[in-house]
Order: C-alpha cells, then sequence, then structure tokens
C-alpha cells in the first residue's frame, strides 16, 4: 500500500466542525442536557409516520418527479396563498428539498459567481457563508444592533454594484426576533429597481408568538419578484432528520434554480412527498405551532425567573437567549462549554455567529424539549 497523500488546496481553510455538531458531541459525551442543537426530543405525529410508511407499501419507492410530487406542490402552494395572498405557481415556481438547506445551497449556487457579493446580517444561521464562498462569492457582513432590530441604513450603505443577493431570515435563528411589516417595506424600497436577488430563511415560519404575524417576502409584491422563500417541514412537523422542505420562487428565477437543483439533488424522497401531500392539507397540523411553542417558552421563561440569567422572550423560533453578564465575565465558548461538563446542560454561545466573535455574554438554548426536560434544565440554570 502506498503512503502517498494527494496534495490539495482547501476551498474552505478556516472551516471546522460547525458549533451545533461540536456541542451536541460535547453533550452526549457529557451525559448533559441538549438544549444545543435545534431539534425537539419529542416524535412527530404518528398519523404523519404512518402515511410515510402507506406510501411505501403502495409502492412510491423509486425516483420522485426531479421538482417534486404534484399534489404536493399543489398543497404548499395553497397553503402559501391562504396565509400569505400570494400564488405560486405549482408547476413552475415551487420545487421540494431536501431540507431547508439544500435549497439554500442549490439557490446561492445557481446565481452567485466570483466576484459577486451577497449581503447577510449577522449574527446569522451558519450555513450561508460557506456556500457564497465555495462560489467564489464574497460574504458582507451587516451586524444587527443588540436588541437584534436591522439597521437598514448601514444595509443601504453597503449595496453596490456588485450585490447580488441579500439573505433574511425571520423568525431569527438564534436570536429569536422577527422582522416586522414595516422592515419588509423598507427592504422592499431598498431593493426596488435593483437586480438583486432576495433569499429569504423562513424555516420558522409557523413558529411566532404574542399574536405578531410572519412577514413572508410572499406578502410584498416588490420583494416576492425577486426573492426565494425557503421553508422546512422539519421544523413543522417536529422531524428535523426527514430533511425535507421546499422553496418558491417567480418561475423565471425557478427555471434557473432547477438547472442545478436537477445535478445537484435531482429530486427528494418519494414515500415522504407522498405522505407531506395528504398530510398538509389539513391546515390545523401547522396552525396552532406557535400556540404550542409559545406554551413552552413561558414555561421555560416561568421556570428560570429566579435564576441570575436575564432574558427578552423570544418573539419566534425555538430558541431563547439568556444573558449571564451577572454571573460571570468568561468567553461565551468557554462558558457554554463548562455548563455542559460540569452542570450538564449544553446551549450554543452566540459569539460563533457574530461578526468577528463579538461576545455579547449570551448563550441560546433551544426550548423544543419535553415539559419534563424542562424542567430539569431549568432547575440546572437556576442553580448557577
Ligand atoms: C435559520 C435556519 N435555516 C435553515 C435551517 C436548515 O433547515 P433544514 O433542517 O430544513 O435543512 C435551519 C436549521 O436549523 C435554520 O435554523
Amino acid at each position: 500500500m502506498s503512503n502517498h497523500t494527494v496534495h490539495f488546496d482547501s476551498k474552505l481553510p478556516n472551516i471546522q466542525t460547525n458549533i451545533f455538531s461540536i456541542m451536541s458531541q460535547l453533550a452526549n459525551r457529557h451525559n448533559a442536557i441538549n438544549l444545543s442543537q435545534g431539534f425537539p426530543n419529542f416524535p412527530s405525529d404518528p398519523v404523519l409516520s404512518d402515511l410515510v410508511s402507506e406510501a411505501m407499501a403502495a409502492g412510491y419507492n423509486q425516483y420522485a418527479p426531479m421538482p417534486g410530487v404534484q399534489e404536493l406542490r399543489e398543497v404548499i402552494s395553497e397553503k402559501i396563498a391562504s396565509l400569505h395572498q400570494y400564488n405560486y405557481h405549482p408547476e413552475t415556481e415551487i420545487t421540494v428539498t431536501a431540507g431547508a438547506s439544500q435549497a439554500i445551497y442549490t439557490i446561492i449556487s445557481a446565481f452567485i459567481s466570483k466576484g459577486d457579493e451577497v449581503i447577510i446580517l449577522k449574527p446569522a444561521y451558519d450555513c450561508y457563508e460557506p456556500a457564497i464562498e465555495l462560489q467564489g462569492g464574497t460574504p458582507v457582513l451587516v451586524q444587527l444592533r443588540p436588541n437584534f432590530t436591522v439597521n437598514w441604513k448601514e444595509v443601504a450603505e453597503k449595496i453596490n454594484s456588485k450585490t447580488k443577493m441579500i439573505i433574511i431570515n425571520t423568525p431569527h435563528n438564534p436570536s429569536g426576533a422577527i422582522l416586522s411589516k414595516k422592515d419588509m417595506l423598507t427592504l422592499e424600497k431598498l431593493l426596488k429597481g435593483t437586480d438583486i436577488i432576495l433569499l429569504s430563511d423562513e424555516v420558522y415560519e409557523h413558529i411566532i408568538f404574542d399574536g405578531e404575524q410572519h412577514q413572508s417576502a410572499s406578502r410584498f409584491p416588490g420583494l416576492a419578484e425577486r426573492a426565494f422563500v425557503c421553508a422546512s417541514f422539519g421544523k413543522t412537523f417536529h422531524n428535523t432528520g426527514w430533511k425535507m422542505g421546499y422553496c418558491a420562487a417567480p418561475s423565471y428565477l425557478m427555471n434557473e434554480y432547477r438547472k442545478v437543483h436537477q445535478f445537484n439533488v435531482f429530486c427528494v424522497s418519494h414515500p415522504k412527498q407522498v405522505a407531506f401531500a395528504t398530510y398538509l392539507k389539513n391546515p390545523e397540523h401547522y396552525s396552532n405551532l406557535g400556540a404550542f411553542y409559545q406554551e413552552k417558552r413561558d414555561y421555560f421563561l416561568k421556570l428560570i425567573k429566579g435564576s441570575r440569567f436575564t432574558f427578552t422572550p423570544a418573539k419566534g423560533t425555538y430558541f431563547q437567549l439568556l444573558n449571564y453578564a451577572d454571573i460571570t465575565n468568561e468567553a461565551d465558548t468557554g462558558f457554554a462549554a463548562r455548563l455542559t461538563k460540569e452542570k450538564k446542560i449544553a446551549s450554543i454561545p452566540i459569539s460563533v455567529f457574530n461578526i468577528n466573535d463579538e461576545d455579547n455574554k449570551v448563550l441560546r438554548f433551544c426550548f423544543a424539549k419535553t415539559n419534563e426536560t424542562l424542567e430539569q434544565a431549568a432547575e440546572i440554570l437556576c442553580s448557577i
């Protein structure tokens, strides 16, 4: 056997294992309660699993149509029309994907070339920047204000002739903040007359609290005309491991997207698409999600009220930020690791999503957990 290893220059020399894998591994190693990675620890609806089994038994085990099962795209189109009054044509404007991640990666691959700039609001979910860099594009970073609102003036200043795309995410991971109607109208005005594509990551679209309305890009004609809206069934139906989702965009953009999608993944799980086509027909399967998670948020916050952590209640998503500045001055990465090892509770340090790893002494906790887990977690947090 030869000892030769091939030489190559890494296309992503600065990328290491992402924080979600690191913290989940650490949680497993130290037998800690894992509130780090964003997934529920309760099962998805057995009715949905039965529908998948039925689809398999009925023979839906070969390739699905490239853009997705027609019946599923129709029901997605109806869902968006009823919620946001925008009509995507199921044939040409909706594609079923392997989670939102694949949609996002494929959108960036299809449209970003060497030298293109993409504006990202930080802190941001971590899959955007590497995808841009792999295409030779440049992420242009704009830090959100300390209360996680957008400084649109700063965004406007970053727009130039090289700006090809802007990525937004509402409800927002990691902060739990949401974009308001005013934000979306400001963005609409900002993009008017430009050739900038909007990538709107809306994976937490149904997890929104306190009577707020999700401001999908598809509600705003000046945004919808240039937007890819990305959604995740994993987040909505408690089955992140199934990696199912979709993206929606006007046909002239979707046509270009599909040129890459067909060689990237071609199609995604056929039996699951057949199951979702039936399951999504009942709006009750997603319309109560906000209330469901609001109850969990409120329960978690009630339990930790007496702790030394401070917080502003999340407006959406299933993440709650907790500020620990009153407890210690330690760096958030070190504190998160120490809490996992010594106190047996895992979280995500927010600095890793900020520009220059800015550390505001904030940890992110996922409350998509059973009440029992939340009670155990709260007991630990109150003891710190
Ligand atoms: C903001 C955001 N976008 C995209 C994704 C990826 O979604 P999916 O699991 O459907 O690929 C996640 C998952 O955590 C997320 O938080």
